[in-house]
């Protein structure tokens, strides 16, 4: 009996060690939520299977989103944030036109999770589950996503400039992007993967197929039946809100069959293309299209440093009621 205190009271002691260590947490956890929402990746799951259900685009859509969401002043939901004057993160003209249906997705997860434990888990976490859980909906890897982030106090749309990369870039460029974002080549390289599901609008590679250089209006690392393909989707002067799949062959599931794209000749935008024309990372392009379970363990890897970019964590930022809108 008196042993049975002394255990118990040893326990209320370790209990409290540990909420202390909890609040002064600088680093994300996997069992952040286990006592105060220990439901919650299983309520965002199902948020986002029934938004995957009602339509497909929601799968790249908020993956994008995550994306740029870490890019852009670390993991912190700043691009869920609608501002009345179109000057948040969202409305930078570098969005490339994300679509509602990624915020969509995390809207509805982060209302089923607030039913159920109110005032608890961030936006930014939710981002985070959500996007693992696109990946392993449409057939990609599952993995562990660490917790703890907490939501951003600021988004502004001038904030955005520079810090996503673009289509034309060559590798070098991606290359130091992304290492400024501690993401190494063959994270980079993995991560272009998600490439693999989702659009682009015909203007973000249009160079390739009409102006490509003085010599050769055509890009002669587009495979020529490809290029004859997208010439065809996306002609000149096309209507600009016209998208064509980024990966032409399995367009909606999450597979490895982007980097046997690129070996064909069959990369959309110039920036996937150059991961296997450049002889540095070429050689990780064909082990990535000859090995699925290398390309899933090097994106599972780099999800989760992604993930870690510039996180508020402990009592810095809030926990929003509302992912759209700071609290009041
Ligand atoms: C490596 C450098 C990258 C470049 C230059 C790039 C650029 C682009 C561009 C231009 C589009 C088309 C946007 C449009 O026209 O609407 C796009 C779409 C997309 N990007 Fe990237 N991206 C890169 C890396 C990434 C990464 C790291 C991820 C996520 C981990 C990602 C996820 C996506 C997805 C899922 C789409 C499809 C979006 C949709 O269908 O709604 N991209 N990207
Ligand atoms: C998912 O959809 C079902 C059926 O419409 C609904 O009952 C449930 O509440 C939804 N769950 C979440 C987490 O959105
Ligand atoms: C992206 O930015 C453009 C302006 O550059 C804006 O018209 C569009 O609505 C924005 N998209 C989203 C989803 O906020
Ligand atoms: C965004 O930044 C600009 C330039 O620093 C500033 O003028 C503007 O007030 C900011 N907007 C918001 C909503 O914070
Ligand atoms: C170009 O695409 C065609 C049709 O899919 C394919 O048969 C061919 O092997 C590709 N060419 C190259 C150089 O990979």
């Amino acid at each position: 009996m008196e042993k049975e205190v002394r255990r118990g009271g040893w326990w209320v002691v370790v209990m409290v060690m540990a909420m202390v260590i909890g609040r002064g947490e600088t680093h994300l956890v996997q069992n952040f939520y286990s006592s105060s929402c220990p439901n919650v990746e299983a309520i965002v799951r199902q948020a986002v299977i029934n938004k995957t259900s009602q339509t497909t685009i929601a799968v790249p859509a908020t993956l994008r989103l995550f994306f740029h969401d870490c890019f852009v002043q670390g993991c912190d939901a700043s691009i869920m944030i609608a501002s009345p004057n179109g000057d948040a993160e969202k409305d930078a003209p570098d969005n490339l036109s994300l679509a509602g249906d990624g915020f969509d997705t995390i809207i509805k997860s982060k209302q089923a999770v607030e039913s159920v434990c109110p005032g608890v888990v961030s936006c930014a976490d939710i981002l985070a589950i959500a996007a693992r859980d696109v990946v392993f909906l449409s057939g990609g890897p599952s993995f562990s996503v660490e917790l703890g982030r907490r939501d951003g106090l600021v988004s502004n749309a001038s904030l955005v400039a520079g810090q996503l990369p673009q289509p034309n870039f060559n590798l070098n460029q991606l290359k130091q992007l992304f290492s400024k974002n501690n993401l190494n080549q063959i994270d980079m390289i993995a991560l272009s993967g998600a490439h693999t599901v989702g659009f682009s609008h015909c203007n973000r590679f249009s160079n390739r197929l009409y102006s490509f250089s003085s010599s050769s209006s055509l890009d002669p690392s587009l495979n020529t039946s490809y290029a004859q393909q997208l010439r065809a989707d996306c002609p000149q002067n096309v209507d600009p809100s016209i998208v064509v799949n980024l990966d032409p062959v399995t367009p909606q599931t999450f597979d490895n069959v982007y980097y046997q794209n690129l070996v064909a000749g069959k990369g959309l935008l110039s920036s996937d293309e150059v991961l296997f024309t450049d002889p540095s990372s070429n050689p990780t392009v064909i082990d990535f299209a000859n090995n699925p379970s290398d390309f899933s363990a090097a994106f599972a890897t780099a999800m989760i440093k992604l993930g870690r970019l510039g996180v508020l964590v402990g009592s810095q930022g809030q926990i929003r009621t509302d992912c759209t809108a700071f609290n009041s």
